[in-house]
Parts: C-alpha cells; structure tokens; sequence
C-alpha cells in the first residue's frame, strides 16, 4: 500500500475524540489534511484537534450528537461551512451493542442502527453531490470484523455493519467514473474505550492480548487505505487471514467459536 497525501485534503473524521477516529485525524493532519472533527463530548474533541494543529493549524472541530438523525443535514452544512468543502467523509463514529440475543429488545437494536448505519448513511448522502460536482471525493466506511466472523453477543452491532458494508459496496458499484471513491475499512480487535463502554452493554468476551492491534495502528491503516485502488481494506494482515480462514469453511469455524467459548 502506498502513503497517502492528503496536502491540502478536506478531510471529515466522525467520532474523532478517542480511540480510531481520533488516531485516523492525527495521521491525516500529518499527511498534510485540513482535517474537521466531529463527536460529542468537546473537551476530548479540543484535546486532538490541538494535536492535529500542530501539523496542520487550519483544523477545526464540530460539536454533534450524529444519532439525532434530523440534525446530520445542519452537521454537513456546519463542515461544509467549516472547511469550505469536504473532499473525504470517513464515517468511523460507532458504538457497541454487546447483548445476548435472546434479552435484545427491540429498542436495542434500532438505537445501535441509527448510530452505526443510519447516521452515516445520511451524511454520506448530504457531502455526496457535493463531490460529485467537484468530480472528486473519497468516503470511507468504517466497518468491523464482526461482520466476517461470527462473535457471541453482538449480533446487533455486527448487524448494523453489515448493512454499512452493503451500501459502501453500493457506492462503490455506482460512483466508477464521477472521481468519487467508496473505501470500506475492516478492523478487528483494537485498543479503545469501545470494549469498555458499559450503558446498555454486556461485559466484553475476552480476548486474545495478542490478536489487538492499537487505536494508532489501525488509524494508520485506515489513512494509507486512501491511497490504496482496493475497495476493501483490513486494518491488519491477521484480520485478513482470519476472514479467508473463516470463508474457506464457515461450518468449521462456528464449531471452534462454540468450543471455545462454550460455558461462557
Ligand atoms: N475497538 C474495536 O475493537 C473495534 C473493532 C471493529 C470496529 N470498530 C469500529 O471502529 C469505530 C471506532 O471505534 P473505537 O474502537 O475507536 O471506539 P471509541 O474509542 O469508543 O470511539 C467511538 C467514537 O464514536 C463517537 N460517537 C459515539 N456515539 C456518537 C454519537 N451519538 N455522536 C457522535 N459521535 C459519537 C465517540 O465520541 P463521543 O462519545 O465523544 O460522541 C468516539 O469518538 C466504530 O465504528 C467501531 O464500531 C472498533
């Protein structure tokens, strides 16, 4: 994969106040973006995007609730606004859902959708004329290996990224020829607050120490995966092993998970 240079790039990031996305706002700073940083809680988003001025002193932060779904129209305007215009959308922002599905109630699962597909579909589809016009753009989806091997107790999560997944395809099919490119980001177990936000969530599965990759890592991975003519990236070269693995026999792997995490 090649570096990505982002001189002079407008570059949206959503949930740029810890873990990935704000990881992912650093690099694009250094790699030259101008970078707007969107998620709730402000004294966080103030912490990076002093980070990111550092490298890169035009940047600037807007303060959202991106589940209010009727406001993600006035947040485009407000980037828009911001940056002057926005040549790449990296929709990162998320939340967990770890519940078992027999106790998921049905409120559960539509919240974790309106965050984790509904939201971003709607601010992809209020920047994309805009770069249509401009014939140039890039969107990234950030997915999850949640989709591409099974796990206990996230099926509502894993659900919403799989329909993410199925529209960034779809952009992807659509936009060939405008200038506009569709990237869909795969990361697997990363370090982050993500595994320990506790309201409306079971307690994590445990997992492998060895098999998580760091919150810088994976943003590092997500900014080169701009450069890359792939439209699917992992965010590492295990991740991409476990999902052919997974692929090859999907029988096989289910009776491993089930062995493994029998009794828990
Ligand atoms: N960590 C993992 O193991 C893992 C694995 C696969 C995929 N992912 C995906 O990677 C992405 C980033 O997760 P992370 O691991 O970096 O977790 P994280 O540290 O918890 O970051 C989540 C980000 O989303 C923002 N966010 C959540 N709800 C929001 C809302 N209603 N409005 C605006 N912003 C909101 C949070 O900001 P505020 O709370 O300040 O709003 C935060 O900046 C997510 O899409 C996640 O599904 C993570």
């Amino acid at each position: 994969m090649g570096t990505w240079n982002g001189s002079g790039r407008r570059v949206v990031v959503t949930g740029a106040s810890s873990g990935i996305g704000a990881a992912a706002a650093v690099e694009a700073a250094r790699a030259g973006a101008i970078v707007a940083l969107v998620a709730r809680r402000a004294d966080r988003l103030a912490d990076v995007l002093a980070e990111c001025r550092q490298h890169s002193p035009a940047s600037q932060m807007v303060v959202a609730d991106l589940s209010d779904l009727d406001g993600i129209e006035g947040v485009a305007a407000e980037l828009v606004d911001a940056l002057g215009a926005v040549d790449v959308l990296i929709n990162n922002a998320g939340v967990p859902k770890r519940r078992g599905v027999a106790d998921l109630t049905p409120d559960d699962v539509e919240g974790v959708m309106h965050i984790n597909y509904f939201s971003p579909v709607r601010l992809t589809l209020a920047l994309l004329p805009g770069m249509i016009e401009r014939n140039d753009g890039d969107i990234v989806n950030v997915s999850s290996m949640g989709v591409h091997m099974a796990a206990f107790r996230v099926s509502a999560y894993s659900a919403t990224k799989a329909a993410l997944e199925m529209f960034s395809e779809g952009l992807h099919l659509e936009l060939a020829g405008t200038g506009v490119r569709s990237h869909l980001f795969i990361p697997g177990s990363t370090d982050s607050e993500f595994s320990s936000k506790k309201d409306g969530n079971d307690d994590p599965m445990p997992r492998d120490p060895k098999s998580v990759a760091t919150s810088a890592e994976v943003g590092a991975a997500l900014i080169a995966s701009l450069a890359d003519e792939r439209f699917i990236t992992y965010a590492t070269e295990r991740d991409a092993a476990s999902s052919a693995r997974r692929n090859a026999d999907p029988e096989v792997w289910l009776a491993n998970l089930r062995s493994v995490f029998s009794g828990m």
